[in-house]
C-alpha cells in the first residue's frame, strides 16, 4: 500500500531546521503542509526518534526551507544521516532566521515558525508551527516535487 500512497500524494520537499542554544540542526521532510489560514498555521509530521524532533520540542522554533529541483543534493543530504552524529551544516553557508533557524540561502522559499501545538500521529508528531516570517528567495526556481524513484 505505501508504494501506491508514494505514487497518489503529491508532497514537496523541505529541509526542516531548528536551533537549540549554540547547537543547529536540519533534516529533510516530505510531510509537511498548510492547516489554517488565520492564524497561518504550517504542519510537519516528524518521527519520535529524529534528533531534529528533540531540538523543536525544546526550542520551540523551526524553519521550513523550500528545496528547489536542482537541489536533490541537499535533500540527500539531510534525510539520511542524523545531526546527533554529524554536523550536516559543516562547510554549508547559512542564514538565519528570526527566530533564529538556519535558512539556506538558494532554496525556493523558506518559512519561519514558532511551535503551537504538537499532536501525536502513529510513529509520529505532528508540530504545527504559527509562521512569523515567509519569503520567496528566487522566484524564477521551481520548487522540488518529492518522487520516491529519485530519493530511494
Ligand atoms: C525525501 C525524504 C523525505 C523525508 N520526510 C520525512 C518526514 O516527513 N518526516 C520525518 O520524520 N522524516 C523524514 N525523512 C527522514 C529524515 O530526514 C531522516 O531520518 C534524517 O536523517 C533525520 O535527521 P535528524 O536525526 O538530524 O533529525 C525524510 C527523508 C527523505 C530522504
Amino acid at each position: 500500500m505505501q508504494e501506491v500512497i508514494f505514487a497518489a500524494i503529491t508532497e514537496g520537499v523541505y529541509v526542516v531546521t531548528s536551533r537549540d542554544q549554540d547547537k543547529v540542526n536540519g533534516m529533510t521532510a516530505a510531510w509537511v503542509a498548510q492547516v489554517s489560514f488565520k492564524p497561518l498555521l504550517i504542519m510537519v509530521s516528524i518521527a519520535f526518534t529524529r534528533y531534529s524532533h528533540e531540538l523543536i520540542k525544546n526550542s520551540g522554533i523551526f524553519a521550513i526551507n523550500v528545496l528547489n529541483d536542482e537541489q536533490v543534493d541537499l535533500g540527500k543530504r539531510f534525510g539520511y544521516k542524523s545531526g546527533r552524529r554529524v554536523d550536516k551544516f559543516a562547510g554549508l553557508a547559512y542564514d538565519t532566521a528570526v527566530t533564529g533557524a538556519p535558512i539556506l540561502p538558494e532554496a525556493y522559499a523558506y518559512l519561519d515558525l514558532k511551535l503551537v501545538h504538537t499532536y501525536p500521529a502513529g510513529d509520529h508528531d505532528l508540530f504545527i508551527g504559527e509562521v512569523v516570517d515567509a519569503k520567496i528567495l528566487h522566484p524564477e526556481a521551481k520548487p522540488l516535487i518529492f518522487k520516491a524513484s529519485t530519493f530511494f
